[in-house]
């Protein structure tokens, strides 16, 4: 087994809440186990297309709170500067706060990999998803 490093996190609160009920649903007994299961998911996702060159086309699914201060204006410019990788996009409207984005994006995996991760750091993206398949 790896050596154990111990770590303190700021959570918001309903995030942390939302997990619990999950991983508690789930039948884990211990938060730390769920909380290191749920970032080695994260890192084989992304790892994943880390180690993948060539042409990919697929979905990015991304969930923001458009009250965020600035982060629709961002999102937009972000979007406008990978344009020859985006080849078309929906907006929902999902609730009074929170849109869901899918936006279709066709061309190099680390091309793609690094829109996704613009997206993704932004203050006030929830989640951004990408299904891609090999061209
Ligand atoms: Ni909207």
């Amino acid at each position: 087994m790896s050596e154990i490093t111990r770590i303190s996190m700021t959570f918001p609160q309903d995030l942390l809440k939302d997990f619990d009920e999950i991983i508690a649903n789930m039948g884990y007994t211990s938060r730390s186990k769920a909380i290191q299961d749920a970032v080695r998911s994260f890192v084989s996702e992304h790892k994943w297309l880390q180690d993948e060159e060539g042409e990919f086309a697929g979905v990015l699914m991304m969930l923001y709170d458009h009250e965020v201060k600035g982060l629709e204006h961002t999102l937009t410019h972000i979007q406008h500067e990978y344009a020859h990788l985006i080849c078309s996009s929906m907006h929902v409207h999902l609730t009074e706060r929170d849109c869901l984005e899918a936006i279709a994006v066709k061309g190099e995996a680390s091309e793609i990999r690094r829109l996704q991760d613009h997206l993704s750091t932004k203050r006030g993206v929830k989640i951004v998803k990408l299904m891609i398949i090999p061209v």
